[in-house]
């Protein structure tokens, strides 16, 4: 069964086509990558379909929940959002035991939890510090960590990689690599090397319409190289 299904989704600000009819469906395990240049719709797709956007036209589901039940999505995904914020003054372990409470789990159960993530994402060691402490790219572990507290079915990251050093780059795929194999993740990201190394499938979106779709094998036997697929579907400079 798809864990997402999008039909003809489309989001439109004035008459700008943010996303234009974008179809495409994911199963569990698929590791999905959207690639695309600036502004080519990655973190519209995301937003609308954890729900933070409502779309202009077209249908969706995920978890097998259609898009008209907002609150019921919200509870079987993950999201780490573009520019994720962090309480700098609360603990790595503070922080999400209390985002695992917000899920409805008791006190004990969060702490498992928490506990369980930060050895996850590499921060076991750290779980006692204050986030204000933390690198950048620790922070992004803890933001992956945060979106796994209610054991989504479809895990949504948006850029996870960006503004960090190679080493930090490595460490996130790593991390994404590892996560539980049944849920389905959408990773967003305009570096070709994330896709190679992390991504079942792809997604290639330009200026709002979806360009190429596919297993990576695919799309990589059909152009030769990933990049060579990316620079001939795309104009590559960034649209914004
Ligand atoms: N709130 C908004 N108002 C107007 N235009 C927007 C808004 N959000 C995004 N856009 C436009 O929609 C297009 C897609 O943006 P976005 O989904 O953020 O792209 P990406 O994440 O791939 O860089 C861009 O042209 C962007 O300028
Ligand atoms: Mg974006």
């Amino acid at each position: 069964m798809a864990t997402i299904e999008a039909v003809g989704l489309s989001k439109r600000y004035g008459a700008r086509n943010a996303l234009d009819g974008l179809t495409f469906a994911a199963e569990p395990g698929d590791v999905l990558g959207l690639l695309g240049p600036n502004g080519a719709g990655k973190t519209t797709t995301i937003r609308l379909l954890t729900t933070i956007l409502r779309q202009t036209s077209g249908t969706f589901t995920v978890a097998g929940i259609p898009g008209e039940r907002p609150d019921q999505i919200r509870q079987r995904i993950g999201v780490l959002p573009e520019s994720a914020g962090y309480p700098a003054r609360q603990t790595g372990g503070e922080y999400l035991r209390y985002a695992a409470r917000l899920f409805g789990r008791s006190r004990r159960d969060a702490r498992t939890v928490a506990d369980r993530l930060l050895d996850d994402v590499g921060l076991g060691d750290r779980a006692g510090a204050r986030i204000s402490t933390y690198s950048r790219g620790m922070k992004q572990r803890l933001g992956i960590a945060r979106a796994l507290v209610n054991d989504p079915a479809v895990v949504f990251l948006d850029e996870p990689t960006l503004g960090l050093d190679p080493a930090g780059q490595r460490e996130i795929l790593a991390t994404i690599g590892e996560l539980r194999r049944d849920a389905t993740v959408v990773l967003s990201t305009h570096t070709l090397i994330e896709v190679e190394q992390v991504c079942t499938t792809v997604l290639i979106l330009d200026r709002g319409k979806l360009r190429a779709a596919g297993p990576i094998d695919e799309i990589v036997a059909g152009a030769g190289s990933l990049s060579d697929a990316f620079l001939s579907l795309t104009e590559e400079a960034g649209h914004d």
